[in-house]
């Protein structure tokens, strides 16, 4: 069962319920991906990511005041696939800066100590950033990105996060559009990995625990 926070109408509430099983040794037709029997449920469908992907287009447009295009800031390498196809559902120009980090931490935990890998290529003086992020778990990394950010004199930030899981209540920073809430489970898909795999899945899914294990 789907559901929807009365607060946040733009974010649809997943629960493990919501996941498909994977039979074993299947291919999802709809979508063949190349990773036999090393998924073990699909979590959100590529349909779902693109519809939802459109509403908040058109909610991050409509709050769009400003005289100059808001700057979208890709967080690469997870966002990648969130930031192109938002970018290309989103009404109203906007130009596009990609940003990477890299936090320090296990392969499936964040711990907060972020280093820049790569910088924005230009002054965000002024401007109104969107930042573009894939998933938001502790909120370490998002939290110290939108410090640093904030410091270099934008006009606004706002953070638009495709996912959600249930630590990021502990985030200090407003992330006012979020796509899914999502259970407290490794995904893969979409952009998201696990070294440096399933980036390209089309749809976000579960991995089998024995891959992680
Ligand atoms: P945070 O700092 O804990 O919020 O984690 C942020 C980063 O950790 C995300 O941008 C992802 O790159 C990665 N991450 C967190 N949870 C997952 C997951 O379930 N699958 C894949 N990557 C994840
Ligand atoms: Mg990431």
């Amino acid at each position: 069962m789907t559901s929807t926070d009365p607060a946040r109408p733009l974010t649809t509430v997943l629960t493990s319920a919501d996941a498909v099983p994977v039979m074993a040794g299947a291919t999802d037709p709809a979508a063949p991906h190349g990773y036999p029997d090393e998924l073990k449920a699909t979590l959100i469908r590529a349909d779902a990511l693109h519809e939802k992907i459109t509403l908040l287009a058109q909610a991050v447009a409509a709050d769009h005041t400003f005289d100059s295009p808001p700057l979208l800031v890709c967080v690469l390498k997870g966002a990648v696939m969130f930031l192109t196809d938002f970018a290309r559902a989103l009404p109203i120009p906007a130009e596009l800066e990609f940003m990477a980090v890299s936090s320090y931490g296990s392969a499936t935990s964040s711990s907060g100590v972020v280093r820049i890998l790569k910088d924005l290529d230009r002054d965000i003086t002024g401007r109104r950033v969107v930042i573009v992020e894939d998933i938001i778990d502790s909120g370490l990394t998002l939290s110290w990105l939108g410090k640093n950010l904030a410091s270099r004199g934008p006009a606004a930030i706002d953070v638009v996060a495709l996912l959600r899981k249930p630590d990021a209540v502990k985030v200090d920073i407003d992330v006012r559009y979020i796509g899914f809430d999502i259970p407290n489970e490794f995904v893969v898909g979409y952009g998201l990995d696990y070294a440096e795999r399933y980036r390209d899945l089309p749809f976000v899914g579960l991995l089998a625990e024995r891959m992680y294990a």
